[in-house]
């Protein structure tokens, strides 16, 4: 997988954004653009949980994984709106904190659990949940077949996945892929098309949506918000990484509007799989 030399300057930037995400403003913002009001960090906007809960079937009685659930977007908003149950796993703690003070606000003691876990190691009994998902979390780890094996494993047979992922499209030239891997998230780079991953870890894709338009929406918006409240998140950013942010949204939009970068929601079905 060519490495994107910013990974690790990527990496701490992330931490800061997500320490940043629940300030006033940030919030506000977030409800503008995406709908939500959780401190998140993926493009996940409220219709589109809509369409995950529907694609997953959720509903009251199930229970659900949300693997790299940060602050609990969507998976919190899911267990609100269908009254399944709700597992949250992350690797950093602060987010899941922020997490289980947002499901005790909205009265979701009780059908909540987090856990400090690899979403590529989940330490649960094979065949515990109904249904797995994920927001953006696999162009943000490494071993992606082994999150797709991992949460397979833990889902019955029968059971559901929906995940979004931003991906950068196959036959590209070498300048282009370059270019779409800079104005990436850190690992977005696969060695292999997430369909053949699908169905290499024991899952049979029923849905697969492009929402590259939606994303362009999205990306397109928040860079006007940004812009219009420039000041503000001046202050709040600092000056330096406040002029690269917008730098970095402005490549990313340029980058997807040419089509060199996509984003895409995939619905599956677990299958037996002798891996299981
Ligand atoms: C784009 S964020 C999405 C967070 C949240 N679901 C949201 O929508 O705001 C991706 C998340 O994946 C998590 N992550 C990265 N590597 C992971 C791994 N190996 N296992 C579990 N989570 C991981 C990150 O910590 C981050 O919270």
């Amino acid at each position: 997988m060519p490495p994107n030399a910013d990974q690790p300057a990527a990496m701490k930037r992330f931490m800061r954004q997500r320490e940043l995400a629940h300030a006033p403003l940030r919030l506000d913002i977030e409800r503008r653009v995406c709908g939500s009001d959780y401190g998140a960090t993926s493009w996940t906007t409220l219709d589109e949980a809509g369409r995950v809960a529907e694609l997953l079937r959720l509903g009251p009685g199930n229970l659900l994984l949300d693997i790299g659930a940060g602050s609990g977007w969507p998976g919190l908003h899911l267990a609100a709106t269908t009254g399944c149950n709700v597992v949250l796993t992350d690797i950093p703690f602060y987010g899941l904190q922020a997490a289980v003070q947002r499901a005790e606000a909205d009265g979701l003691r009780g059908a909540v659990w987090v856990a400090v876990a690899d979403g590529a190691a989940l330490p649960f009994t094979s065949g515990r949940f109904d249904a797995v998902s994920h927001s953006d979390v696999l162009c943000c780890l490494v071993p992606k077949l082994a999150a797709l094996e991992s949460c397979r494993r833990v889902v019955r047979t029968g059971g559901r996945t929906v995940f979004t992922v931003i991906s950068i499209p196959p036959g590209l030239s070498s300048a282009d892929h370059e270019r779409a891997v800079a104005a990436s998230p850190p690992f977005t780079d696969a060695d292999e098309e997430y369909p053949a991953m699908l169905e290499r870890s024991g899952w049979e894709i029923t849905d697969h949506i492009d929402l590259s338009g939606e994303f362009i929406h999205s990306t397109r918006r928040m860079l006007e918000e940004e812009e219009a409240h420039a000041d503000e998140l001046r202050a709040l950013h600092g000056e330096d990484d406040f002029a690269a942010r917008l730098t970095r949204k402005r490549s990313r939009l340029g980058v997807l509007e040419q089509g060199l970068l996509r984003r895409e929601l995939f619905a599956a079905t677990a299958v037996p799989s002798p891996k299981i």
